[in-house]
C-alpha cells in the first residue's frame, strides 16, 4: 500500500505501483486538470508537483509519491484565486487549454523559488511546457502578473494546496475563444 497526500488530503493505493501517477490522478481521483499528451516526458502537459517541486506525472510512478504530497492545479486553490489562476484569467492567456493545466504547475514552481523572475528565467523554466497553439507570450505576460499579484499581496500563499478534492481548475479548462 502507499500513502500519499494529493491536493492536501491523504490516500492510500493498493494498485501496480509502477501505474504512472497521471492515471492515478485522472482515472482514480478524477483529477483531470493535468492531461496526457506525449506519455514520455517530453511535452509537460501532464505536469504537477511533487513536494513542491514539478515532475511529468505520465512518466512518474505512483511509487514515487509514496509519503509525498502531490499538487495538481485543482489544489491551487478553491475558487480560481490563486494569483497564477488570476493572472491567467486576466490575460485570456488559453486558447484550446490543453497544455494549461501543466504551465500553470510549472509557472507556480518558478515563482515559488524566483518571485520575480526575468523574461529569460521564464523561458528556461517553461522550456519544458509545450503549446501547440502558441500562447507563450501571453504565458510570459502573465507570469509577471502573477509576481506583481503576489508582491502586492503577501497573504496569499503562492503553492500550498486547498485541502479539498473538488475540480477548483475547471475554471481554466479550454475555451474556444480563438485568440492567439
Ligand atoms: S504527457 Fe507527460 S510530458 Fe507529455
Ligand atoms: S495547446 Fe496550449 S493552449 Fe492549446
Amino acid at each position: 500500500m502507499i500513502k500519499l497526500k494529493v491536493n492536501g488530503v491523504n490516500r492510500q493505493f493498493d494498485g501496480d505501483p509502477e501505474m504512472p501517477l497521471l492515471w492515478y490522478l485522472r482515472d482514480d481521483l478524477d483529477l483531470k486538470g493535468a492531461k496526457f499528451g506525449c506519455g514520455m516526458g517530453l511535452c509537460g502537459a501532464c505536469t504537477v508537483h511533487l513536494n513542491g517541486k514539478t515532475v511529468r506525472a505520465c512518466s512518474t510512478p505512483v511509487s514515487a509519491a509514496a509519503n509525498a504530497a502531490i499538487t495538481t492545479v485543482e489544489g491551487l486553490s478553491s475558487d480560481g484565486t490563486h494569483p497564477v489562476q488570476v493572472a491567467w484569467q486576466e490575460l485570456d492567456v488559453p486558447q484550446c487549454g490543453y497544455c494549461q493545466a501543466g504551465q500553470i504547475m510549472s509557472a507556480c514552481a518558478l515563482l515559488a523559488k524566483n518571485p520575480k523572475p526575468t523574461d529569460a528565467d521564464i523561458d528556461t523554466a517553461m522550456n519544458g511546457n509545450l503549446c501547440r497553439c502558441g500562447t507563450y507570450l501571453r504565458v510570459r505576460a502573465a507570469i509577471h502578473k502573477a509576481a506583481e499579484l503576489t508582491a502586492s499581496n503577501t497573504t496569499k500563499p503562492a503553492t500550498k494546496p486547498v485541502a479539498k478534492t473538488s475540480r477548483a481548475g475547471a475554471n481554466l479548462l479550454p475555451r474556444n475563444s480563438g485568440k492567439k
